[in-house]
């Protein structure tokens, strides 16, 4: 990686590096700019679950899951520190991420918001865990919470893979500048268009 540009990137908003630039944000304005910049990077939309030891399913939407590791295979996922969700996950010590398909926003809906019992009304089924596997997931991983870490206002979750979903064709449902949105699903079959990723996905057969 160019260390210059590493170093533009982990200059704090208003510093010098970002005051350069030609869209500096007005001063008080960057969170805002924060936003609206992060918000053009696309992700998908999953809902981590687990169970607590009563038996009682908690989850929260969450667009900040990714792959970490193919050797060994780990997730991560933040959750903000003001999630209730979150602590549930920690005492229980494993979750499950649920991918959401297109037609899934509902869902999205439900989870990403606090208080009401979420699960009312939800189909789901227990993962080996015991966390929630949402009726109609795209897929869905299930994982160990391997180690946390602190960061501002979210925490980093480092999840061990112990289980694995089937997948499905539906189209993801995708996260973009503030609003759902969709693509059309891949043609099944056929070479990969991106041959070396994180992953190296040349090799992804031998993990998913
Ligand atoms: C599409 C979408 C993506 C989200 N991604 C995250 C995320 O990555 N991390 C997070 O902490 N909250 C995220 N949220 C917000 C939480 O789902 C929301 O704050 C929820 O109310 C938390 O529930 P809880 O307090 O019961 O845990 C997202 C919400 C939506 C709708």
């Amino acid at each position: 990686m160019n260390a210059g540009r590493a170093d533009a990137i982990v200059q704090a908003p208003g510093s010098a590096v970002a005051a350069a630039g030609s869209a500096q944000a007005a001063p008080g304005q960057e969170p805002a700019r924060f936003r609206q910049v992060l918000g053009h990077f696309c992700t998908g939309v999953t809902v981590i679950t687990t169970v607590d030891s009563g038996g009682r399913p908690a989850g929260f939407a969450c667009q900040s899951f990714a792959a970490l590791s193919l050797d060994p295979p780990l997730v991560l996922f933040c959750p903000s520190r003001t999630s209730a969700t979150w602590p549930r996950i920690a005492r229980a010590g494993h979750f499950c991420a649920n991918v959401l398909a297109a037609g899934q926003r509902d869902l999205a809906r439900v989870f990403g918001t606090s208080g009401a019992d979420k699960f009312a009304g939800i189909a789901w089924s227990p993962s080996a865990s015991g966390a929630p596997v949402l009726a109609g997931v795209l897929t869905w991983v299930g994982c160990e919470v391997e180690v946390v870490h602190e960061a501002g206002d979210h925490h980093v979750v480092i999840g061990r893979v112990t289980e694995l979903g089937p997948v499905g064709t539906e189209a993801p449902l995708l996260f973009y500048r503030g609003r759902y949105g969709v693509t059309a699903a891949a043609p099944a079959g056929g070479p990969p268009e991106v041959v070396d990723t994180l992953l190296a996905w040349p090799r992804h057969a031998d993990w998913i």
